[in-house]
């Protein structure tokens, strides 16, 4: 039995889909089964908290693949006990492109990576480049009061990656042999600077809307006076020198031999998403 957390979320939600599809019997752990986006008989519902261990083990019963995306160690921790109590043997982990070298929040990814092995589970490592659904959290609410995107990418390239297509690669790890012990790094089919991005958007839109390249220090203010703990805003502002230098504009094949299907591209990511723009 599979069990999904995070389903939810960008990539679960999408998972818990193409597992129905596929006429999958899963589970779902979750604290609101009211946002599950999918109902059906084949999936069982398990109402719990990773921030609360009590709540796991009913969860676990009879689970031999688990499915995590959260990046808080503690939370993480609180599964794995869970799942070695339970018998869990084989563990997916949504991990980050960035863990190849311990870079940004790459580097706790690679620690739970690390703990994984350690715990003697089989295992497989999900590491996605940027996801194309954070251009809405980014640039959402600037596109719609000043059609505007305020960013500090310079122009650096980055095969942004649809969720939907780290899901069909999660579906596929969950439901084939031949997985074990493998990291797949999942890009998008083609690396854009965001100003090109930003132009994508601009004629999906059907609007005009300015790039402002922000300076790296700014955008660090703004996320000091957001409230992110500073560990964090560190590493976030490793991820944007990376970005800014290019370092993961490289594109995989993953997505299309695992996952079975061509990447989507930004653009049809745009066009399935407008309203969220609008
Ligand atoms: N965004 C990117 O560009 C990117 C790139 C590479 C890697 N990643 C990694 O991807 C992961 C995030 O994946 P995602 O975007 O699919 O997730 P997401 O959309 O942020 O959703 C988080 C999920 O976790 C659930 N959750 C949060 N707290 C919980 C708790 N205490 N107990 C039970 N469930 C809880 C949420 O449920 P509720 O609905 O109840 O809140 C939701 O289903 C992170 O590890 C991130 O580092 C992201």
């Amino acid at each position: 039995m599979i069990l999904v957390t995070g389903a939810t979320g960008n990539v679960g939600k999408e998972l818990i889909k193409l597992l129905v599809d596929e006429g999958i019997r899963f589970r779902v752990l979750v604290r609101d089964p009211k946002k599950l986006a999918a109902q059906s008989d084949l999936m069982e519902v398990a109402i719990g908290d990773l921030n609360k261990p009590d709540t796991l083990p009913p969860a676990m019963q009879g689970i031999d693949k688990l499915f995590f995306v959260t990046p808080d160690t503690k939370q993480v921790t609180y599964l794995l006990q869970s799942a070695k109590q339970a018998g869990v043997k084989h563990v997916i982990k949504l991990s980050t492109i960035e863990a190849d070298r311990s870079l940004g929040p790459g580097k706790w990814h690679r620690q739970q990576e690390e703990l994984i092995k350690s715990m003697g589970f089989t295992w497989t490592f999900l590491r996605p480049t940027m996801m194309m659904v954070n251009t809405i959290e980014w640039w959402g609410a600037t596109i719609k009061s000043q059609n505007a995107v305020y960013f500090p990418g310079g122009n650096g390239k980055v095969p942004a990656v649809d969720p939907h297509d780290v899901a069909s690669v999660a579906c596929a790890v969950l439901t084939e042999p031949g997985h074990e012990g493998k990291i797949y790094e999942l890009t998008g089919p083609e690396s854009f600077t965001i100003g090109e991005m930003v132009r994508i958007l601009t004629k999906v839109l059907n609007k005009p809307i300015q790039y402002r390249d922000v300076p790296v220090f700014a955008a660090a203010v703004g996320m000091l006076r957001f409230g992110l703990p500073f560990t964090l805003i560190i590493g976030l502002m490793q991820t944007l020198g990376a970005l800014r230098r290019s370092e993961y504009a490289y594109v995989t094949d993953s997505v299309e031999k695992v996952g079975k299907g061509k990447p989507g591209t930004f653009e049809q990511w745009c066009l399935h998403h407008k309203e969220a723009f609008q």
